[in-house]
């Protein structure tokens, strides 16, 4: 049986079902390197991955950047095996450059209650960057609860388990090309 189709894909006992195609993600994520090239033309940014979740979204990210740049990564801990946070953050690596004075720009995966990105945020301003700029590929912005700042959001999504494109369910599914949703009905709002 094959457990990946491009449709349709199970992971840890459960079905999902493609909702971002590859083509749909690679247009998006072509357009915010642009649009990042642009604004960030003369500043030799620095990019940080948050690991494990966005390293392929950071690598496809900067390979459409035209401008000189660096990147760097740093690691929380996941999820673990299940598929609602946990509400606690925990560094499991941290950065290796001296970002006071730099442009960093910090990179995630998935904001879900936006508990890792404020985290993140507040850990890297008291490194005392020029500036902070956040990006995260998708946005659950009906489950956020923490008031935090996106400057660049790849795509709003229901507030349903996402699988993919380096977003794992118990460390499964990172290498899959595109973007599947747990094959439930949307709730209504
Ligand atoms: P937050 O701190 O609640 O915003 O959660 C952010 C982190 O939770 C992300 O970096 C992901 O690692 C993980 N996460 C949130 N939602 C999902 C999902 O739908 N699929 C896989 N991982 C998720």
């Amino acid at each position: 049986m094959d457990l990946y189709t491009p449709e349709f894909v199970h992971c840890n006992g459960e079905k999902f079902r493609v909702y971002l195609t590859h083509e749909e993600i690679q247009d998006r994520v072509k357009k915010i390197g642009q649009k990042i090239s642009n604004d960030f033309y003369d500043r030799h940014p620095i990019f940080i991955g948050v690991l494990n979740g966005s390293f392929i979204f950071l690598s496809d990210l900067m390979r459409y950047v035209h401008i000189p740049c660096e990147v760097d990564f740093l690691k929380l801990s996941s999820y673990g095996d299940e598929k609602v946070s946990s509400g606690q953050v925990t560094e499991l690596k941290e950065i290796d450059a001296d970002i006071r004075g730099r442009h960093v720009i910090l990179v995630e995966d998935i904001v879900d209650t936006g508990l890792s990105m404020k985290f993140l945020i507040e850990k890297l301003k008291r490194s005392h960057p020029a500036s902070l700029t956040s990006v995260s590929l998708l946005h659950k912005s009906d489950q956020t609860q923490h008031n935090v700042q996106l400057d660049y959001v790849g795509f709003r999504i229901p507030s349903l388990f996402v699988l993919g494109y380096g977003l794992d369910f118990a460390q499964e599914g990172r290498n899959l090309a595109q973007i599947y949703i747990i094959d439930k009905k949307v709730p209504d709002n």
